[in-house]
């Protein structure tokens, strides 16, 4: 559980990080107190990172990078890397889904659902979800928060997000619950989220944690069976039917949404909200609304709320002058390598040699990317749409969760 603390005051403490220092260091120091509070290990992992370049082995944890040339070179060599055998995230579903997942999570199969689920997400279809999703509960946050009401951005991006997931599923809810309804669905997602990624040093998982995984995926995708031949097409069972897909591969592919893009949209929305008023960049935004999409791929950028990605691997290689063997594991350091390219600007021009790192590389690059991109562009809009600066009134991080993120983030217009 979150544990409640005014951390709004400017930090004075100094740091030995040098990931925390220059520019913008209020909203580094937030940034790196949130990590620390949802795994104290990680920005140990994180600073460590920064002398990963391009490759390097720690005893007991294997391999790590934050080189984002090795990186990429690594997911994007499925003959030496996978993510099925143990130590992967792979190895973990199939225990909770069944064999079926190899062929279809990393094997011929995921060739196969990803060439054809290639349009699900466009830049289209993930504006039309978030309007259709969100428009009414977005639209009465934005009335309240320009009337002056201080608003739980925290809170309102895990209700959007359960939003989000229902109506790309088509679950029913009971809709007099209202947000409550959401936040449990949210909370469904983190839960499932928790013991299908929840370690990375075992992935053997006892048997009460596959029941429980279990119970969990059948209450979010039992529905389909009955709904697979006549789903609308604005929900994702429907659109995945049109595109041709499977049952099996269709309840497959809604698992990995809730697990995928739930924790990591939310975490992304109140983090970008910090960091525009901790870096006073909201300022800049507002004086050229042009850099919105700028913004958006910032605040991706600094958080990279996915801030490590685990492969094991498959067979011999050379790799950044080191060689590494089959049965090792190796962990892209997603979040060093996004951040070491600086801090948060919104006039930041795209670097090329990150591309988009935070949603990974290769094969298993996030499908989801252009709806993350269009849920963050909607929020942006409700905190800055108006012109009008705001401002932070208190926050509490996540502890002890697997995707940093913050518990509460109360703004208000300034
Ligand atoms: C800020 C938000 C997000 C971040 C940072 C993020 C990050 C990532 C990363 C790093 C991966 C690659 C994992 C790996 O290679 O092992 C991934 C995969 C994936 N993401 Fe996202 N994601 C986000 C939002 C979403 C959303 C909104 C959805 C869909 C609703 C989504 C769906 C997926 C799926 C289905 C995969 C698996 C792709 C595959 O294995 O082929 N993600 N994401």
């Amino acid at each position: 559980m979150p544990v409640a603390e005014d951390l709004t005051a400017p930090t004075r403490e100094r740091t030995l990080n040098p990931l925390l220092d220059g520019l913008g260091r209020s909203a580094r120091a937030h940034e790196h107190r949130l990590l620390s509070a949802a795994r104290p290990a990680l920005p140990y992992l994180n600073w460590l990172g920064m002398l990963a370049r391009p490759i390097m082995k720690v005893p007991g944890l294997g391999w790590i990078t934050s080189d984002p040339l090795t990186a990429r070179a690594v997911l994007n060599d499925p003959d030496h890397f996978t993510l099925l055998s143990e130590g992967g995230v792979g190895h973990l579903w199939a225990q909770i889904l069944g064999d079926w997942v190899y062929d279809l999570f990393d094997g011929p199969g995921h060739y196969d659902l990803r060439t054809r689920s290639r349009e699900l997400f466009t830049e289209r279809t993930s504006a039309t979800f978030v309007e259709h999703a969100w428009g009414g509960r977005l639209d009465s946050a934005r009335t309240a928060f320009e009337a002056g009401e201080p608003i739980d951005l925290a809170d309102l991006s895990r209700i959007l997000v359960g939003q989000m997931v229902v109506t790309l599923l088509g679950l029913p809810v009971e809709a007099s619950r209202g947000d409550a309804a959401y936040r449990e669905i949210f909370e469904t997602g983190e839960e499932l989220a928790s013991i299908a990624l929840g370690t990375t040093a075992d992935t053997v998982l006892p048997p009460e944690k596959i029941a429980t995984a279990r119970a969990i995926v059948e209450r979010l995708t039992g529905h389909i069976d009955a709904v697979f031949a006549t789903a609308s097409g604005d929900t994702i069972i429907g659109r995945c039917r049109d595109l041709g897909l499977s049952i099996t591969e269709t309840k497959g592919l809604s698992t990995l949404l809730m697990v995928a893009g739930t924790e990591t949209a939310a975490s992304a929305m109140a983090r970008m909200a910090a960091l525009l008023y901790d870096s006073g960049e909201q300022h800049r935004l507002i004086e050229n609304p042009k850099l919105r999409e700028n913004a958006v791929r910032e605040a991706l950028r600094v958080t990279s709320p996915a801030p490590l990605i685990g492969r094991s691997v498959l067979a011999d290689l050379e790799i950044g002058g080191r060689t590494l063997r089959a049965g090792e594991r190796i962990m892209v350091l997603t979040w060093t390598a996004n951040n070491l390219a600086g801090e948060y600007r919104v006039d930041r021009p795209y670097i090329p040699q990150n591309r988009q790192l935070w949603f990974g590389a290769g094969r298993h690059l996030c499908l989801g990317g252009p709806l993350a991109r269009a849920e963050l562009d909607a929020v942006l809009g409700m905190l800055v749409g108006d012109g009008r600066p705001f401002r932070i009134v208190s926050r509490r991080y996540g502890r002890k969760v697997l995707i940093p993120a913050y518990a509460s983030l109360v703004v208000q217009k300034a």
